[in-house]
C-alpha cells in the first residue's frame, strides 16, 4: 500500500510526500514521484501527518476523584501521599469490571487524540494483589484495542498504612517484583523517588531488583525536591527518569551526557504551581527528550491530552515545535526503549495520525485543540470514534 499527501509529513517536513507500507512496516518514505507504482493508493490529502504520538507516562488504573484536593491544593494545601492514599482506597474498592471501564475509557480517549503507543503504570494499588489485578486490566484492556501499549509497575508510588518505607521497598523489592516478572505483567518498574515518598536508599533497592528480574528501569525523579535520584537513575542504566522540575542546569548537563532519556511533564507542572524542567539545557547539550502527559488522578487528569503536550513544550518550556514534536514521538519510543516507533523511517512500524492542520506549528497556536481526523497503527486504519 501507498500512504500519499499533499501536505506536510512532519517533523521531518516533507511536501508532498508518499509512505510505501508493508505487512505493516514503512518499507520506503519520499516524494510520491519516486513511488513504486503498483501499490494500492491511499490518499491522504492536505492534512498535517506525524508519527503516531508516544505517551511514556501515564498512570490510568484509578477510581474516584480528587478535584476537590486540587482546589484546595491551589489555595495553599500541601502535596502529599495522603492524596495518593485516598485514590488507593477508592481504587481497592472498584470492581474489576468497573476499573477495567475506566481503563478503557482513558486508553480510548487517549487513541482518538492520536496516541497510539501509550505506557500504562500502576501504582494506586500498593498491596501484592492489588498491583497484580491492576496490571492485568491494563492488559486485558490492551488486548482489546489497537494501540501499542507498554507497562509499568508502580508498586513504590507510596508507603501504604501500617509499613515503614524500608519494610515497604524490601516487601517491593523481594515479593512484589519477582511476581510480576514472573507473570510477565510488565515491562518496567518505576519509583515515586522524591521527598516525602521514597528516599534513594529504597530506590535503588527497587532499581536492582527490577533489573535482576529482567525489567526495565525508569524513575519519577526530581519533581519536588533536588534529591539526586535524576544521577541515580543514571547510575543503574534507567530508561527514563521523569519530571525533573528541580533538576538544576548541571543536573541536567549530566543527564544529558548519559543513555537515560530525560521525560518532561509539563501539564502537572502548570496544575502543581511547580517550577519548569531545564528543556533547553537538556536540549542544548544534546540529550534526549521526552514529552509525556503523566495523565494521573491527582496532578493533572487530561487523558486524550497530547496535542497539548506538544503545544506546552514548544510555548512553556522553550523547545521548538519541531523538538517538542520529536520529543511527543522518537523521543517518547527512546524513553520506552522502542527503536521502531515514534519515527516514519523504512523498518518502523507505520504507526501514523492525520491531523485537521496544515503544519505542525498549530500545536502551539490552537494549545489543545488540533484534533486527530485519521490514525494507522500498523498500516491499518484504526476507528477513531467509540
Ligand atoms: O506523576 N508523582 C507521582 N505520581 C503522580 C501523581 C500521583 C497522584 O497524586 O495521584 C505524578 O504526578
Ligand atoms: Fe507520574
Amino acid at each position: 500500500m501507498l500512504l500519499t499527501g499533499t501536505g506536510r509529513l512532519a517533523p521531518a517536513g516533507l511536501s508532498p510526500w508518499a509512505i510505501h507500507v508493508r505487512d505493516g512496516r514503512v518499507a520506503w518514505v519520499g516524494d510520491p514521484r519516486d513511488a513504486p507504482g503498483d501499490e494500492a493508493r491511499v490518499d491522504i490529502g492536505q492534512a498535517l501527518v506525524t508519527p503516531g504520538l508516544v505517551d511514556s507516562h501515564t498512570h490510568p488504573v484509578f477510581a474516584g476523584d480528587r478535584s476537590d484536593e486540587v482546589a484546595a491544593r491551589l489555595a495553599g494545601a500541601p502535596y502529599t501521599e495522603g492524596g495518593i492514599l485516598r485514590t488507593v482506597r477508592e481504587t481497592r474498592a472498584a470492581d474489576d469490571a468497573t476499573l477495567e471501564g475506566l481503563v478503557e475509557g482513558r486508553l480510548r480517549a487517549s487513541l482518538r487524540a492520536g496516541t497510539t503507543t501509550m505506557e500504562c503504570k500502576s501504582g494506586y494499588g500498593l498491596s501484592l494483589d492489588e498491583e497484580l489485578r491492576h496490571l492485568r486490566i491494563i492488559g486485558r484492556v490492551a488486548d482489546r484495542l489497537p494501540m501499542r501499549v507498554v507497562r509499568t509497575f508502580l508498586g513504590a508510588h507510596a508507603v501504604p498504612p501500617g509499613s515503614t518505607m524500608a519494610e515497604y521497598a524490601t516487601h517491593v523489592a523481594d515479593d512484589m517484583i519477582p511476581a510480576v516478572a514472573a507473570e510477565g505483567l510488565a515491562e518496567f518498574v518505576d519509583v515515586f523517588a522524591d521527598a516525602g515518598f521514597f528516599d534513594l536508599e529504597a530506590s535503588e533497592r527497587i532499581g536492582r531488583a527490577a533489573l535482576a528480574a529482567g525489567l526495565g528501569f525508569r524513575l519519577h525523579a526530581e519533581q519536588l525536591a533536588r534529591t539526586g535520584a535524576a544521577e541515580l537513575g543514571v547510575r543503574l542504566g534507567a530508561a527514563a527518569v521523569d519530571h525533573l522540575e528541580e533538576l538544576d542546569d548541571a543536573g541536567a548537563r549530566a543527564l544529558a551526557a548519559s543513555s537515560t532519556v530525560t521525560t518532561l511533564l509539563p501539564a502537572p507542572a502548570i496544575v502543581m504551581r511547580d517550577r519548569l524542567p531545564p528543556a533547553r539545557a537538556l536540549l542544548d547539550a544534546g540529550g534526549t527528550v521526552a514529552l509525556a502527559s503523566d495523565a494521573n488522578a491527582g496532578t493533572f487528569g487530561g487523558f486524550g491530552t497530547m496535542p497539548l503536550v506538544v503545544g506546552l513544550g514548544a510555548t512553556l518550556l522553550g523547545m521548538t515545535v519541531t523538538e517538542a514534536l520529536t520529543a511527543a514521538t522518537e523521543g517518547g519510543a527512546a524513553a520506552l526503549r522502542l527503536a521502531d516507533v515514534g519515527v516514519l523511517r523504512p523498518g518502523a512500524a507505520a504507526d501514523l495520525v492525520a491531523w485537521d492542520a496544515e503544519h505542525e506549528g498549530a500545536f502551539a497556536l490552537r494549545l489543545g485543540s488540533v484534533r486527530s481526523l485519521r490514525a494507522w497503527i500498523a498500516g491499518e486504519e484504526v476507528a477513531l470514534s467509540g
